[in-house]
């Protein structure tokens, strides 16, 4: 944002129309909104967005007689140099790339993109939200407890018997909700470490995960390419190097190990792939996920730690290599992707944006 000093006017951008049912009543909304701004404090500036997608401004930008927006001797904005593009690949992790933001900004420059839309991008982004989606088509994950960073602060004592109450037996992960990579994550083996572990989660977000920790799990990855008829690859298994697959096991030490296909028996597989598409449709995800489970050494219990919307993507990465042995090339992985995310934009853009009703109103 600009900065804005004190004796000049705020600029304020008015986005109305859209591609969407919904245009001529967030033209009209947008009218009041416009005619009661002050205009001693405010300028404001009119950006409509026509049913296909342009982004215009002018002033007036709306034809009061029709109710439209005026595309004639309107300005196109320059609104994204995405516009080139026909399709993006968001290779992005975490904040701000995996988490619907970016997907948001890439469907207002009307483009497509590979991977999760908005709402499987937010939902899954976020470690408790997966969880309570997940619950409710019964995909079993292990006994958790969630809480806000501020109430942590305010009231430790509180919580931690909170968690108690939850049945939770050390050791438990304590993890802030949204974030990957294992950062701001611990595995806590009394109450000390606990308190510890939470301290550490409070630092990088607002709301806090303590999980049930499964003791010498397998650690279960798969991966799910498709919109709305997924497939899974085979699963493969993560040894870790360290005691839990840390930030360091990860990317530092280059020494954690992966089994490719997974060692596990065929039903448990099975399992597990079926739960890796009912994750995948529960959280409204599309393109393509890889989601990690945890599996009991004992009785082979499958548990879903995490569905990422994008996983790592060098092509020694976990999401390719599972795909590779279950006979998809990298190349040709980018190219299903590629054409996934066409397939889906085309598909969106199809949706009508007209609708009758019984009385022109809005003229
Ligand atoms: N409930 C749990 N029980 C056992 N290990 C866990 C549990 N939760 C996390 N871990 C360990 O911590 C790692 C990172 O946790 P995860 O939830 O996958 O976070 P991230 O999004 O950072 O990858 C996992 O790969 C696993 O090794
Ligand atoms: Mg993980």
């Amino acid at each position: 944002m600009a900065k804005i000093s004190k004796n000049s006017k705020i600029k304020v951008g008015v986005i109305f129309g859209g591609k969407s049912g919904e245009h001529e009543v967030s033209i009209v909304s947008a009218q009041s909104v416009m005619k009661a701004l002050d205009r001693k404090k405010y300028q404001v500036i009119p950006i409509g967005i026509t049913k296909d997608g342009k982004w215009i401004t002018t002033n007036p930008v709306i034809s009061l007689k029709s109710g439209k927006i005026k595309e004639k001797g309107a300005e196109l904005i320059p609104d994204s140099l995405l516009k080139r593009f026909d399709v993006v690949f968001p290779v992005l992790h975490g904040s701000y790339g995996e988490d619907g933001t970016v997907q948001g900004m890439l469907e207002m420059a009307d483009i497509a993109y590979v991977g999760a839309g908005v709402l499987g991008s937010a939902v899954a982004m976020d470690k408790v939200v997966q969880k309570q989606l997940c619950d409710q088509v019964k995909i079993p994950s292990v006994k958790y407890d969630w809480f806000l960073a501020k109430d942590w602060k305010n009231n430790k004592s509180k919580i931690l018997k909170q968690i108690k109450g939850r049945g939770l037996k050390f050791p438990m992960f304590a993890k802030p909700a949204n974030l990957g990579s294992s950062v701001g994550i611990s595995k806590c083996h009394n109450h000390k470490e606990l308190i510890l572990g939470v301290n550490d989660a409070v630092k990088y977000d607002t709301k806090v995960i303590v999980e049930q920790g499964i003791d010498n799990a397998h650690e279960i990855e798969i991966a799910v390419l498709g919109n709305d008829n997924p497939k899974t690859s085979v699963p493969g298994e993560i040894i870790s190097s360290n005691e839990f697959y840390d930030y360091d096991a990860k990317y530092v030490d280059g020494s954690s190990e992966e089994v490719i296909p997974a060692k596990l028996p065929n039903k448990v597989i099975k399992q597990i792939q079926v739960y890796a598409v009912e994750a995948f449709k529960v959280l409204n995800l599309s393109g393509m996920a890889r989601i990690d489970f945890l599996v009991t050494k004992k009785g082979h219990k499958v548990y879903l730690n995490e569905a990422n919307t994008i996983p790592g993507f060098t092509s020694i990465s976990m999401y390719p290599k599972l795909w590779q042995a279950s006979g998809l090339a990298y190349s040709k992985l980018l190219e299903k992707l590629i054409d996934l995310a066409i397939e889906r934009y085309d598909e969106k853009n199809k949706l009508s944006t007209e609708y009758q009703p019984k009385e022109v109103w809005y003229r």
